[in-house]
């Protein structure tokens, strides 16, 4: 794998082939005040202007409440978010002059029905150019959970956002709605009945960022364009799957929000369950939005439910205490800003869950995520099963490791396999005892391709324009990773922990994690 030979991409077909596909579209920005809006949808924007992949009749509207707030005033607004941003490099004035004129803003109160009014009087002026069938609107909810369910009652009410029939029905209006999607099993089942009833599922688009990330995709890639993959990708041939999104950062200004949420709403019952159904899923019979999801549905279904009974010997939960990250001094959770001293909210857990099917009965899967971890990885690691029999030396054998296979989401997107090699030379090439040594191969996508992946943004927020919805989670998908995660939310907010574990920021996690994968004879692969 090292040194790929990558032929010549099609790289202007392919983007002249999405850009025809991209229609006129309005995006209107709900909340493009805010941090999500600076900081991952205006950077976005930009880029795939520079890429040309809107249409040329792309418009922005953003809405916020501030009454002082013009159009250039939001201009300079977007200006600074891309200035700030760690994903453009270096802002093109001409490209931005472009941009610039297809910037709006409109101050409204979100939650006030009136308000809407200036929207759509807004909307009619920006658009006045376009013929009413290209009216296509693209409405972005970048807003708190806690004002989800009044913008979406006035978006349909106001005429704005009307249920569309057919997926292919023009103009469309898509309605783009951030995680978190609720914050329990049942919240997500009465915001999905609401949705629902205003807005047909082909109109809407739940985000989870982690399916735009390239790797992520390329898991599908990886496993459904090689044939030598599948052969051996059951029980049969793999021994567990590690699944880890370690961060470095804390969880920052977001306290308030970190303390509703905790580790297990705000990245197992999304991003994680989202790697491991990639990882699991059978093959699906197309790449459709429908087939993919119907796939990743049955295996979230199969997940053996955790209970009360079994919750203890197979979830850790844990906090970090102050550590040092890349030599700096970093404060433990309950000095962060926002959070209650006393607070029992999980920054880290690790759990063993089993997919409960014909592919993988006995398989663990071992999911681990946490704040404040040395260093900031997200990977799946599959490991294979050791040879059968062993007929090196005891040393040899001992020193062993099984192959594994690592797809890294992040950072260094790529893909690694493991492998044991003979270390070369006569004298230690006696037949009873050869030294062996672990190698990898290596593939990089930078350094194959020569080119940074596009942010998950870019390419999420191109599949709403071009309507393709294979990379956004369905209603049914959202409940069944509930499902998953209720159970272990509901039993650690009603047990509290004798003692909550903790961990040094900085490190791998607590020792209680290392105990739960240890007892099946496994470690965590770290660093
Ligand atoms: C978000 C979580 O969904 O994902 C954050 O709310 C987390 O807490 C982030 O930091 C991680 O995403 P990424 O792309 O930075 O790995």
């Amino acid at each position: 794998m090292s040194n790929p030979i990558v032929s010549p991409r099609p790289a202007t077909v392919v983007r002249a082939a999405v850009r025809d596909r991209a229609d006129p579209c309005t995006m209107v920005i709900l909340g493009a005040l805010g941090d999500l809006s600076s900081r991952k949808l205006l950077p976005a924007i930009y880029q795939l202007m520079k890429e040309h992949l809107v249409n040329e009749d792309f418009l922005v509207l953003g809405v916020g409440r501030d009454d002082a707030q013009t159009d250039d005033d939001f201009r300079a607004h977007m200006r600074q978010a891309l200035n700030e941003s760690d994903e453009i490099h270096g802002i093109d004035d001409e490209l931005w002059e472009e941009l610039c004129k297809r910037l709006h803003f409109v101050s409204a109160d979100l939650t006030s029905a009136d308000d809407y009014q200036k929207i759509a009087a807004c909307l009619e002026l920006i658009e006045r150019k376009r013929a009413p069938e290209h009216r296509n609107r693209l409405f972005y909810l970048a807003v708190p959970p806690s004002i989800f369910e009044p913008i979406v009652r006035n978006l349909s009410k106001s005429g704005l956002a009307p249920r569309t029939r057919v997926a292919d029905e023009r103009p469309w209006t898509r309605v783009v709605i951030e995680k978190p999607f609720g914050r329990s099993l049942e919240d997500a089942q009465r915001l999905n009945d609401l949705v629902l009833g205003l807005f047909a599922e082909h109109q809407t688009y739940r985000i989870d960022h982690y399916l735009g990330k390239e790797t992520v995709q390329n898991v599908l890639v990886l496993r459904f364009a090689n044939s030598i993959f599948e052969p051996i990708w059951n029980r049969q041939w793999i021994h567990h799957v590690q699944i880890t999104a370690a961060e470095e950062v804390g969880v920052g200004e977001r306290g308030k929000y970190y303390e509703e949420a905790g580790v297990v709403r705000d990245m197992f019952q999304n991003h994680l369950l989202q790697l491991l159904s990639l990882t699991a899923m059978e093959p699906p019979a197309q790449m459709s939005a429908n087939s993919v999801r119907d796939e990743k549905v049955k295996v979230l279904k199969s997940i053996r439910w955790l209970t009360p009974e079994t919750i203890p010997d197979n979830a850790v939960r844990a906090q970090y205490t102050a550590g040092t990250i890349d030599g700096e001094h970093v404060p433990g959770y309950h000095e962060e800003k926002d959070v209650s001293p006393d607070s029992l909210v999980p920054t880290f857990a690790a759990v063993r869950l089993f997919v409960d099917n014909w592919r993988w009965n006995g398989v663990p899967f071992y999911l681990r995520s946490g704040k404040r971890m040395a260093k900031r990885e997200s990977e799946i690691a599959v490991q294979f099963r050791s040879p059968p029999h062993m007929m090196f030396g005891q040393q040899t054998r001992e020193s062993l490791r099984a192959n594994t296979l690592v797809m890294r989401v992040q950072p260094n997107e790529g893909v690694a396999l493991d492998f044991e090699v003979k270390v070369p030379g006569a004298a230690v090439a006696l037949t009873s005892n050869i030294e062996i040594a672990p190698v990898d191969m290596e593939f990089d996508y930078a350094q194959a391709f020569g080119e940074v992946s596009a942010p998950a943004y870019e390419t999420l927020l191109l599949d709403v324009m071009i309507g393709e919805a294979t990379l956004f989670t369905r209603s049914d998908e959202v409940e069944a990773a509930w499902r998953v995660v209720d159970p272990l939310i509901q039993y650690w907010e009603s047990n509290k922990p004798r003692r909550m574990p903790t961990y040094a920021a900085g490190s791998w996690g607590p020792r209680e994690a290392d105990e739960l994968i240890e007892e099946d004879g496994v470690e965590w692969r770290d660093g």
